[in-house]
């Protein structure tokens, strides 16, 4: 049996934990192991195709990143191919990778990404490739599973970067405005905004007014607490606003959204004359060691997916249904986009030790 191996779209902390795991297991079956080097480029010859061995993968499970690369512009249904006049267009290549794919003798690919590469991976099943998936993103953001892996490493970052600013605002009485990750979901505000014990957090699922955040921040001022932490999503919004654009995305790629704790910080220091600073965490959150949860949960999914492979699970990918590593459908896991839940219970549990939603 020779298998392939990719990661696609933003990569996580826990990548290369899985690329060990699934590789040594593969090993340990007889098989052989291809890797195909940044997502589905390497299949249609813009990267390479390499041997995965036990001596490639070694010594690489507590490293950050992958070391098979990967792109957020690589969809092979929808390939940017740049035209002669300097314009994009997007060009359905999905044929000649199934034939590249063949011609390497791969018989089935284990396809590590979010939601994306899960959708395109789907497509390429429906098209006749034998593909199991592995789910991965920092935001948490895929249905079917109880968490990803590289979502507590993201979430351990943000609770450090709260920490710290926690002591600089108290110094300074300031507001403290600090927006992580999140284009669409709030898990990751949610998770360290209230480990952090921030005052307000701010996610796309529940949509604020200005004037509630300014009275959490002066109700907490007239209570003697001078300084007051904000964790805001970046792709949160104001009530009947939209997530703000930042820059330019380039083509092929998701639109950028971001820039809200800094037009945040100044609305809240024009309207309560309180010193307000912002700070964007950013990529910061997707990098460096992936946490101990990180790294076991990376190495339970590689090897159920070499198992999965083993079984002809084409179309599943695996999944953590707590206490167990399963296999689910990938056009299940996706027919429903996994967002914070407002009645949830980490929800419910910070409105009951005070923190504001800016909703009410
Ligand atoms: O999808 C995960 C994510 O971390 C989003 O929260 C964020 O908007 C996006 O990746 C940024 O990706 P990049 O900057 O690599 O395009």
């Amino acid at each position: 049996m020779r298998i392939a191996i990719s990661t696609g779209g933003g990569d996580a902390p826990g990548l290369n934990a899985v690329i060990r795991a699934a590789t040594l297991s593969a090993i340990g079956r007889g098989w052989t192991v291809l890797g195909i080097k940044r997502g589905y480029a390497g299949l249609l010859g813009e990267d390479e195709v390499v041997p995965l061995t036990a001596e490639s993968v070694r010594g690489i499970a507590h490293l950050g990143g992958t070391i098979l690369r990967t792109t957020n512009r690589g969809n092979p249904f929808g390939f940017p191919v740049q035209q002669k006049d300097g314009s994009w267009k997007e060009v359905d290549r999905s044929g000649e990778l199934i034939e590249n794919a063949r011609n390497l003798g791969i018989q089935a690919l284990i396809s590590i990404g979010g939601d994306g590469s899960l959708a395109i991976a789907q497509r390429l099943v429906e098209k006749g490739m034998r593909i199991v998936g592995v789910p991965k993103t920092i935001d948490n953001d895929v249905s079917g599973t109880v968490t990803t892996f590289g979502f507590d490493t993201a979430v351990t970052t943000a609770i450090e970067a709260i920490d710290k600013l926690h002591t600089t605002a108290e110094s300074h009485d300031r507001v403290m405005v600090l927006e992580v990750m999140g284009r669409d979901a709030g898990f990751i505000a949610l998770h360290s905004g209230v480990s952090g014990t921030a005052d307000v957090i701010l996610i796309p699922e529940i949509p604020w007014k200005l004037e509630h955040v300014c009275e959490a921040v002066m109700e907490r001022d007239r209570s003697g607490r001078k300084f007051a932490i904000i964790v805001v999503a970046e792709g949160a919004a104001e009530q009947g606003g939209v997530a703000s654009i930042i820059g330019e995305s380039m083509p092929g790629q998701n639109r950028r959204v971001g820039g809200i704790a800094q037009r945040l910080a100044k609305s809240i220091q024009d309207r309560t004359g309180k010193e307000c600073r912002s700070m964007v965490l950013g990529h910061l959150q997707r990098g460096g060691m992936p946490t101990g949860y990180d790294r076991l949960l990376a190495t339970r999914f590689g090897g159920a997916a070499t198992q999965a492979v083993a079984d002809g699970k084409w179309g599943h990918m695996v999944a953590l249904q707590t206490p167990h590593i399963v296999t689910v459908p990938i056009t299940e896991a996706l027919a429903v986009a996994k967002r914070v839940d407002p009645d949830h219970d980490v929800v419910q549990t910070a409105r009951r030790i005070g923190i504001s939603f800016g909703d009410r």
